[in-house]
């Protein structure tokens, strides 16, 4: 592998560590929100939570949905709490209390140092409630939705800066599900209506909820064609599993994602051709994660209940060997992926899970994530890199290496991330960065585990990194041994 100062691809933009809560499963009530807890604040967030949210130095959080926001009124989460109904969640078939909303959000989202993607109801509803929204958010006063907000107790605005035209609205299970040519109409006017409220904003254009839709990329392309000149951003989402227990295969499935984004970009820039313009689309990666595990017992609970247990994956080893990659593959298009959520970030498909009344607890992909943004700060370079390769069910010339490398300028930082596929081998790897002269290792972090479907739970968390590694840096030349399947992190800096 090569490393130079010069490869640049792009200074990685933070908000790609950005996550997601949505009013979901236990999310919200029981993840952020517990007010009996021994570790609630005086509003009834749980600090215990705050902590470890905090670790992972998440930038921005997408709220409050998800399929959810596609029948929400953001009316009925403001406002005297005695006055908030409880409503019929149609996405997820639960009870809304309405106990949390719009301002109790934005609070915690501070406590935890996030800004916040609101995302608007493009399903049910459409400009009007978009324009009163965004006026109660972000207008200072002396209008009928500012002094409303300032009535609540918020004189000043939240100034949210960042919004999303709606979601997944290419997905027939979303309530009000629209054609590209419907959806891109109702986008392209209601942006614009957001955007006179408040000309600071930007918006994000629905893309295709993931890359197997069979609209897919047609979906970007006409909803490109109305959106393009209101929109800063498209979003993608993406999940994996390893349904078939393929691991080989299922660790080369962030080269699907790679490919995605690829696709994505080219569509943004056939239209930028079509329409001359002078304006690059960038890239809002806005759901993305492992989700399978949870599906049999979730179709087992009961509905209508108030913050059920709901896509409470347990995640392995492996699963994090995957999140690393899929975050490696953010890094390497770090020119167009600008944001980018984890999905999601509590409780439901989470890299942080609690107990009602109990513990919080990290699980595997906590620590791909929580590494990558600690230490992906800085400017991506383009990793060169000759490695063995090898075919799986979908894929062909897998490399066994996957990497990502962010130089941090300021700090004088050189942190180098690499997953190590070969299931059964370890393999040595000569890292030539000459071009970082006087830099020393700082550490070598490895996750590892002899079980690939090792998982981590609130007595005992199994898979853990620990700073072992092997690595020896003399004359320029990083010398590493990448253990059998695992992730790592390699340190430098200069001294
Ligand atoms: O994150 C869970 C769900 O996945 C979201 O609500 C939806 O947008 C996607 O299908």
């Amino acid at each position: 592998m090569i490393i130079d100062k010069s490869f640049r691809i792009s200074k990685v933009d933070e908000r790609i560590y950005g996550s997601f809560i949505e009013h979901l499963g236990r999310a919200v009530y029981g993840g952020v929100f517990e007010p009996g807890h021994p570790d609630a604040d005086e509003n009834g967030f749980r600090k215990d939570v705050m902590e470890l949210v905090k670790k992972l130095q998440v930038p921005i959080i997408r709220y409050p949905g998800g399929n959810m926001v596609s029948a929400y009124d953001w009316e009925d989460g403001v406002g005297p709490k005695e006055d908030r109904p409880n409503r019929l969640e149609l996405a997820w078939r639960t009870i809304e209390t309405n106990d949390v909303g719009t301002n109790e959000f934005m609070e915690w989202s501070k406590k935890v140092n996030a800004e916040v993607m609101m995302a608007i109801n493009l399903g049910t509803r459409g400009i009007d409630a978009a324009r009163n929204f965004i006026e109660y958010c972000n207008h200072p006063g002396g209008s009928k939705y500012s002094d409303l907000r300032i009535q609540h107790g918020y004189k000043y605005p939240h100034n949210i800066k960042t919004w999303c035209l709606g979601n997944e609205m290419d997905g027939p299970w979303q309530v009000g599900h629209k054609t590209a040519e419907e959806y891109g109409r109702l986008a392209s006017e209601t942006g614009k209506a957001m955007k006179l409220v408040d000309p600071s904003i930007e918006l994000v254009s629905c893309g295709s909820s993931n890359s197997k839709m069979p609209t897919f990329p047609e979906w970007e392309a006409t909803t490109l064609d109305h959106t393009y000149d209101v929109a800063d951003y498209v979003s993608l989402h993406q999940y994996y599993g390893n349904h078939e227990n393929d691991t080989a295969n299922y660790l080369a499935k962030s080269m699907d994602m790679d490919h995605f984004i690829k696709t994505v970009i080219a569509t943004c820039d056939y239209i930028k051709a079509k329409k001359r313009s002078k304006k690059t689309m960038m890239l809002s990666f806005d759901e993305w994660n492992v989700w399978y595990h949870s599906t049999q017992q979730d179709s087992k609970l009961e509905p209508w209940t108030v913050a059920p247990p709901q896509l409470e994956d347990v995640y392995n080893f492996e699963d994090a060997l995957l999140v690393g990659s899929m975050l490696m593959s953010f890094l390497r298009h770090a020119d167009r992926v600008k944001m980018a959520a984890m999905a999601q970030l509590v409780n439901v498909i989470a890299p942080i899970m609690t107990e009602n009344g109990g513990k919080a607890w990290k699980q595997t992909i906590f620590y791909p994530y929580m590494h990558v943004s600690v230490f992906g700060r800085g400017v991506s370079l383009h990793p060169v890199i000759s490695s063995p390769k090898y075919d799986s069910k979908e894929f062909t010339d897998i490399p066994y290496i996957d990497s990502a490398v962010v130089h941090n300028e300021e700090n004088e930082e050189l942190n180098v991330f690499l997953v190590n596929r070969h299931l059964t081998e370890g393999i040595d790897l000569s890292i030539d960065v000459r071009s970082f002269e006087d830099y020393q290792i700082v550490e070598h972090i490895v996750l590892e585990h002899d079980d690939m479907k090792a998982t981590n739970t609130v007595i005992k968390e199994e898979v853990a990194p620990h700073t072992n590694g092997n690595s020896k840096l003399q004359d320029g030349l990083l010398e590493s041994r990448l253990n059998k399947g695992s992730w790592n992190v390699i340190r430098l800096k200069k001294y």
